[in-house]
């Protein structure tokens, strides 16, 4: 377009001296014809860039506008399992700040409420009724002077909230350990709960033991419910769909940068917050978290997109490693693409309720051993995922974690050769009630079929 609109500006020039010419009339004609199509294709134009086309990434914002968050019914039963699991470790209470386990169970996240050196505590007790049902109590240590914004949490609940309250010059630690009478025993904490937290817990409670919680707690969050995986796959699914609308936006020439930008539109179109994406060509793609410097993508070159964003808390994650439909790889870069590839499925097959993590990421790594690039496979095979982008269990050698019904984990083998190339292929699994391994991808169609179809 750009071509054809100077090669008319430069006859309509060349031709200007002869419109000045005896014969005007004639000439007048004949520029006249000239001009014609050189101001209709100005025109043109401007018309677009006053109306510019339907935005490449509209469609994507309806993929997942159906999935609802997760309702009050289910944080309620989230806080009776929580109960029920520390009576059955009889432990006196499990402490949370707030972020992702906050937010699991009592909608707390790290959005909502953002630390600082004054703690705010999300603690559940269990309360044994008349009956001999385990109840969980809740309670919200707030700053005194941050009461009332404490309050306005919605923190859903079946029975009432309290808010024990410290003011700037008492101990809140003591505060919360005596709000729930819970001094005694075993005190739980999250995995994430800062140092000086837990240290401030056991000088209150010097005759309790603070722990991290064990398994059988963590397990709650790591293993998701239905609504939860509903919102997880539709997630990851218009991640996919994101990374494939942005491949039909780059051509040869594009920069890293320019390809970056365009994913992080697409992601945000399609609804997802937070959304950040790794973009690398060719053999910047051969250090596994990026280089940035900015290269323009060769005909020669594949092009590595790591991103995700979250729905309703949720994170999603996808890796696509892919060709432009005009480029092509060299058959040993092909060739590493497919073990890749041929990687991700092992993995998938291995992966099924009561096997042990290191198996999963023996499978893949066992493939790129025997093809003499196992040493080009340096990092674990996957992580947990769920509200934190990164979460128990990992997929990695030495892993004693058992996979169970629920679980939800990256699949994403790659190789890298420094200097040369890197292709790292991902889709998130989850364990399905039968205790098959399913992508949560598989709805766009994943597992990828090959570089040009990502
Ligand atoms: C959870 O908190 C968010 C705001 O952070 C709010 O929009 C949502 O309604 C809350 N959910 C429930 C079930 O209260
Ligand atoms: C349960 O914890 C209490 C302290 O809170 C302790 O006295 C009791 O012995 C524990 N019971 C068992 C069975 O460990």
């Amino acid at each position: 377009m750009e071509k054809s609109v100077s090669a008319v500006q430069e006859s309509v020039a060349i031709h200007r001296p002869r419109c000045a010419a005896a014969r005007r009339r004639a000439a007048a004609v004949i520029c006249t014809l000239l001009l014609l199509p050189a101001l209709y294709l100005n025109l043109n134009s401007l018309v677009s860039w006053i109306h510019p086309a339907a935005p490449p990434f509209a469609h994507l914002s309806a993929h997942c506008a159906h999935i609802p968050p997760i309702a009050a019914p289910a944080f309620h039963q989230r806080q009776r399992a929580l109960a029920a699991t520390l009576h059955a470790l009889n432990a006196s209470v499990y402490i949370a700040e707030p972020g992702a386990s906050a937010q699991y169970y009592a909608n707390i996240s790290g959005r909502s409420w953002h630390l600082s050196e004054r703690p705010l505590l999300l603690l559940v007790a269990p309360r044994v009724s008349a009956d001999g049902t385990v109840e969980p109590r809740i309670a919200v240590l707030t700053p005194t002077f941050e009461a009332t914004r404490a309050r306005l949490l919605p923190v859903p609940a079946e029975g009432a909230v309290v808010y024990p309250e410290w003011p700037e010059d008492v101990d809140p630690y003591q505060v919360a350990v005596d709000a729930l009478g819970v001094g005694d025993g075993t005190i739980f904490v999250d995995g994430s709960v800062r140092h000086f937290v837990v240290d401030g817990l056991a000088a209150a409670a010097p005759s309790a033991r603070v722990l991290s919680a064990p398994v059988e707690i963590r397990q709650l969050r790591e293993r998701k419910s239905a609504e939860e995986l509903e919102i997880m796959r539709c997630a990851n699914e218009v991640t996919v769909l994101a990374i494939r609308a942005v491949r039909e936006q780059l051509y040869i020439g594009v920069r890293e940068s320019e390809a970056h930008a365009l994913m992080d539109e697409a992601l945000a179109a399609a609804g997802l917050e937070g959304g950040s994406s790794l973009v690398l060509f060719g053999e910047n793609a051969a250090l596994p978290h990026g280089s940035g410097t900015d290269r323009a993508l060769g005909p020669h070159d594949f092009v590595l997109i790591d991103c995700g964003g979250s729905l309703h808390g949720y994170v999603s994650d996808v890796t696509r490693t892919f060709l432009l439909p005009d480029s092509s790889a060299s058959t040993r870069h092909l060739a590493l693409w497919h073990l890749v590839h041929v990687a991700q499925a092992r993995a998938l097959q291995a992966a099924q309720a009561g096997v042990v993590a290191s198996s999963v990421d023996a499978a893949a790594r066992e493939l790129l051993k025997t093809s003499g690039n196992g040493q080009y496979f340096t990092h674990r095979l996957g992580h947990g995922i769920g509200l934190e982008g990164h979460e128990s269990p990992y997929l990695r050698g030495g892993s004693k974690d058992v996979i169970q019904t629920g679980h939800t984990f990256s699949d994403e083998p790659g190789i890298y050769i420094e200097g040369e190339v890197g292709v790292r292929i991902e889709d998130c699994i989850y364990i399905d009630e039968e205790g098959r391994a399913v992508y949560l991808t598989e709805g766009v169609g994943a597992p990828t079929q090959s570089p040009w179809a990502p």
